[in-house]
């Protein structure tokens, strides 16, 4: 399985920002946790603090490169409709990944205008959101 791995604004600080709520690993710790639990996945990991550079990467993901997406849109989670509409259009199986679980925290963070469009949510484990994303669409990919 090829499986694009996205990450929204912020995300590069990990391990600097609110590390009581995020974890104290930074952004490549992470990439090599899920790439080590999962030898048998070639990862495209892509992270940007830009709203257009997020929706041209997912635009290029319609071209077939990948067999998977995930996502964590950071803060535009709660905002973009833009990054919602350009993931709606992308046909492949999709999981949306939180470190933190946005539905127990501010009330801005439970609104979440991307959920309907990708295949299933994880969060609130940090690390194992991760995890679990990729078994799951692991499991949609060869079913499929
Ligand atoms: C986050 C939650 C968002 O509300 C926040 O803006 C982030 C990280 C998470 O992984 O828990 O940047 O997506």
């Amino acid at each position: 399985m090829n499986c694009l791995v996205i990450h929204g604004p912020n995300l590069n600080m990990l391990g600097k920002r609110n590390p009581e709520i995020y974890g104290s690993f930074s952004l490549d710790d992470l990439y090599e946790a899920i790439a080590d639990h999962f030898p048998e996945v070639d990862f495209t990991f892509f992270q940007s603090n830009h709203e257009g550079e997020l929706i041209e990467i997912i635009q290029h993901a319609t071209d077939g490169s990948y067999d998977a997406l995930l996502i964590n849109p950071g803060a535009y989670t709660h905002t973009s409709i833009a990054i919602r509409d350009a993931l709606e259009i992308l046909s492949i199986p999709k999981a949306e990944v939180h470190l933190s679980d946005i539905t127990q925290r501010e009330p801005f963070r439970k609104v979440d205008v991307i959920s309907d469009v990708v295949d299933q949510r994880f969060m609130g484990k940090k690390i194992d959101s991760y995890i679990e994303a990729v078994a799951f669409l692991l499991n949609k990919v060869v079913v499929y």
